[in-house]
Order: C-alpha cells, then sequence, then structure tokens
C-alpha cells in the first residue's frame, strides 16, 4: 500500500489531519488500531475553544457543531462556597468557547472521511514506524489478521500517549519533560439537566469537583480521588453525596441528580516528548504532549499541531520549500508549554495535594481570591481558556 501521508491513529488528531489534507487535494491513510464504535464512543474532552470551532467549521465539518453545540461565554469559580463568575468575551475581546463532545467531533470526522476522504482502515494496528530518516519512511501494521507495509512520503504520528510512532524517535535524540500528580479524576456521565448553564469549578477543602455537561439533557462531573481509586468503588450515591458537598454554595444552588450512565477514573499526567518531527515522522496531539485535564487543553492543543501540519505540507507541495516543515516542531511546542503552564496552574490552584500544609492551603485560597477580585487575573485566565491563538 502506498500513500502521501500515512496517519497512524483515528482520533481527533489524526482525522482532523485526513480532513485537511483531503480538502487541500493530499492523499493520505489513517491506521486506526481500535474499532469505530471504540473511536466514536470513548469518553473524553467536551470543551471547544475558539479556534477549534473555526477550524472544524472551516474544514466542512462544523454543520452539526454549530447546531447543537453549546456557547458558553464564562465559567464559574467556586471556592469557600462563594460563587465568582469569569466572563470571556467581556475579558478578551469577544472569545468563547464551545461545549461538544470529543465523541461528537469524532462522529462528524469519521463520517465525512468515510464519505469523501482517503482510506480510514480500523482495527489496523501500526506495528512500527521504519526509515523515518530517509525518503520513503514505512508504516508496518497489522489488519485483518495480516502484516502489510504502508509506504509514504510522510508519517504522521497521532497515535496518543501509548502509541509506537514516538519510539521511532532514537532515545538519543529525544528529550522528555513531565510530572505526575498524586491525583486523578473520577467521571461521570449522568442524564440529567446540568444544574449550572456553565461550567463551574470548585475548589474544597476536600478536594477539586467540576460539574460540565454533554449537553441540555446530560451532565458531565468529575472528582478529584486518589490515583489508585478504582471507579467501581464509588457507588452513584456516594458519588453524588460528595459532588453536593464540594460543589455548595452559600445561597440555594441545588444540585439535582439522576442516573449515572458512565464512570471511569483518569489519571493527571504532564508530558512533553521534544522534538515532536525526526525525518519524515511528525508527532501530533497525545503521541506528542499530555496535559492534565483542568482547563480542558487536550483536544485543543491536539487540533493546533495538526493545523500546523497541514499547512507546512501544503506549503511544501505548493513550493517546494521544507521551511515550515523545518519549523513544525518549535512553532508547535510554543504552544504546547503555553498550554502546560496553564494546565499545571489550573491544576495546581483547584487540587489540594494530598499532605498540603495549612500554608498552601490559604495560598490556594488567595489565588482563588486574586482572580475573584483582579480584572487583570481574570482576563489572564479568561485569554487562556478560551485558547491561545493559532500562528
Ligand atoms: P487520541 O484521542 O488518544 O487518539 C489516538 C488514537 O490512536 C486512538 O484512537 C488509538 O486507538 C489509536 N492508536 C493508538 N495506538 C495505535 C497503533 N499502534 N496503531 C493504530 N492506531 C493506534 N481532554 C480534555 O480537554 N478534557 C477532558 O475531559 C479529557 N479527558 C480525558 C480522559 C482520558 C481518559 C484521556 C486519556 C484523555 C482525556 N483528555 C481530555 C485529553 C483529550 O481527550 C486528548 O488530548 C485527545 O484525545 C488527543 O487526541 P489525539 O488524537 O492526539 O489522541
Ligand atoms: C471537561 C473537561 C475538562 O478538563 C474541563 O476543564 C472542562 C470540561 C469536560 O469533560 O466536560
Amino acid at each position: 500500500m502506498r500513500t502521501t501521508v500515512g496517519i497512524i491513529g483515528a482520533g481527533p488528531a489524526g482525522l482532523l489531519l485526513a480532513r485537511l489534507l483531503h480538502r487541500a487535494g493530499i492523499a493520505s491513510v489513517v491506521l486506526e488500531s481500535r474499532d469505530r464504535a471504540y473511536v466514536e464512543q470513548r469518553q473524553r474532552a467536551g470543551i471547544l475553544e475558539q479556534d477549534t470551532v473555526d477550524v472544524l467549521r472551516a474544514a466542512g465539518a462544523g454543520e452539526r457543531m454549530d447546531r447543537e453545540g453549546l456557547r458558553h461565554d464564562g465559567i464559574e469559580l467556586r471556592f469557600d462556597g462563594r460563587r465568582h463568575r469569569v466572563d470571556f468575551p467581556g475579558l478578551t475581546g469577544g472569545r468563547a468557547v464551545t461545549v461538544y463532545a470529543q465523541t461528537e467531533v469524532c462522529k462528524d470526522l469519521v463520517a465525512l472521511q468515510l464519505e469523501e476522504g482517503g482510506p480510514l482502515l480500523f482495527e489496523a494496528e501500526a506495528l512500527a514506524v521504519e526509515g523515518a530518516e530517509t525518503g520513503t519512511p514505512r508504516v508496518r501494521f497489522r489488519h485483518e489478521g495480516r502484516e502489510d507495509v504502508l509506504e509514504c512520503d510522510y508519517v504522521a504520528g497521532c497515535d496518543g500517549f501509548w502509541g509506537v510512532a514516538r519510539k521511532a524517535v532514537p532515545a538519543a535524540l529525544s528529550r522528555v519533560f513531565e510530572r505526575t500528580y498524586p491525583f486523578g479524576w473520577l467521571g461521570i456521565l449522568a442524564d440529567v439537566a446540568p444544574s449550572h448553564d456553565e461550567l463551574v469549578y470548585a475548589r474544597h477543602d476536600r478536594g477539586f469537583a467540576l460539574l460540565s455537561m454533554r449537553s441540555p439533557t446530560v451532565s458531565r462531573l468529575y472528582l478529584q480521588v486518589p490515583t489508585e481509586t478504582d471507579a467501581a468503588d464509588w457507588s452513584d450515591e456516594a458519588i453524588w453525596d460528595e459532588l453536593e458537598r464540594r460543589l455548595a454554595t452559600e445561597d440555594d444552588w441545588r444540585l439535582e441528580r439522576g442516573p449515572v450512565t458512565q464512570k471511569s477514573v483518569t489519571p493527571m499526567r504532564s508530558f512533553v516528548h521534544e522534538p515532536m518531527r525526526h525525518g519524515r515522522l511528525f508527532l501530533a496531539g497525545d503521541a506528542a504532549h499530555i496535559v492534565p485535564p483542568t482547563g480542558a487543553k487536550g483536544l485543543n492543543l491536539a487540533v493546533g499541531d495538526v493545523v500546523t501540519l497541514a499547512r507546512a505540507l501544503v506549503h511544501r507541495r505548493d513550493t517546494g520549500s521544507e521551511e515550515l516543515l523545518d519549523s513544525y516542531s518549535e512553532t508547535c511546542l510554543r504552544r504546547v508549554w503555553q498550554a502546560e503552564r496553564f494546565s499545571y496552574d489550573m491544576t495546581t490552584l483547584l487540587h489540594p495535594a494530598p499532605g498540603a500544609t495549612p500554608f498552601e492551603d490559604r495560598l490556594q485560597v488567595a489565588r482563588l481570591d486574586r482572580i475573584a477580585t483582579s480584572r487583570a487575573a481574570r482576563t489572564d485566565l479568561a485569554e487562556a481558556y478560551t485558547g491561545f491563538p493559532l500562528d
């Protein structure tokens, strides 16, 4: 099998890259190790930055998002039982975010790819990327019980944190920057209308809680839990009780309960692999970097990477110049590190660490108080939350 760009992984990064290349007339093949249902149903991100929305729209993948996505003009920060709104458009010159789940973005992109795009092979597991330093890189993969080779001009490693693409970068050239956190998120989906019309980020001495949503009738909620937590150890009632404690306010706000339809624990990690390019192999999305979920940057970063990569590949085809391919890693990493910084700041702002001293607890509240009372501090948060502009 032969193509121009071999794409490993049909998450948001791989699917959007295939779409952008198709629109530009560049051929690609997408290899995805899991089946279609898995890709379309895996619960993950829910918040799209303004630029992500614009990119999906421009790629012809925004029709359902425009109909069903919920524009959010702010978030609420809760601490010490008090509520403080951060108004995005007022602080950023009109920017906002959109609630539209990753599952829906993937469904839309899969449908478009199968209708209009190049091959998208499910249950096709990439085994290794070979010859990245040569002019003819290859992806060895297994599909329908047989091993095969995809020969390409370029390979895009969009295969997430656990993928194989990153392993093709020689250890001597790799630099890894990493931090793990001593807590994770227990997340639930529930068939109940969200109890607030905007997201609520709550700091409580018992731990962080987040009220989010997927639609006007489906709530998504998270609790900070110790890393080794098994979701099965938490009954639905215990989860609602704990959410109620951590989200409690001084006023008459109430948390509505409903049937829990999904429950899982997500670990928290910060991770950056540099460089994001080796020869003709380009890493994009979670294959190159992970942020802790607080602040909802993961999916949006993946979009930024593939927009940069698609642009560079089109530039190469149109002008013969490798300039943008050469600067790919540096361009992406500038944005990646800003998102790493913001996600780290949001995480350490809102999660009391196990064993934190009373001094550290007070500092967290003081940082939150600063955001609540200073327009400059709120502006900094709002600019980062709604997204750093794509170059
Ligand atoms: P992925 O979505 O991981 O896609 C990679 C794809 O590659 C997968 O489909 C995988 O099956 C495939 N693949 C892997 N190995 C191979 C192989 N060898 N061959 C072929 N295919 C392969 N972000 C937020 O903003 N908010 C959240 O609430 C949030 N929650 C998350 C919860 C979890 C459990 C995780 C893991 C991440 C979460 N994220 C969240 C992050 C966000 O979902 C990711 O940043 C986003 O999915 C990145 O997209 P991607 O395409 O780079 O990688
Ligand atoms: C969601 C996830 C986040 O990490 C976040 O900061 C906001 C919302 C969500 O899954 O809805």
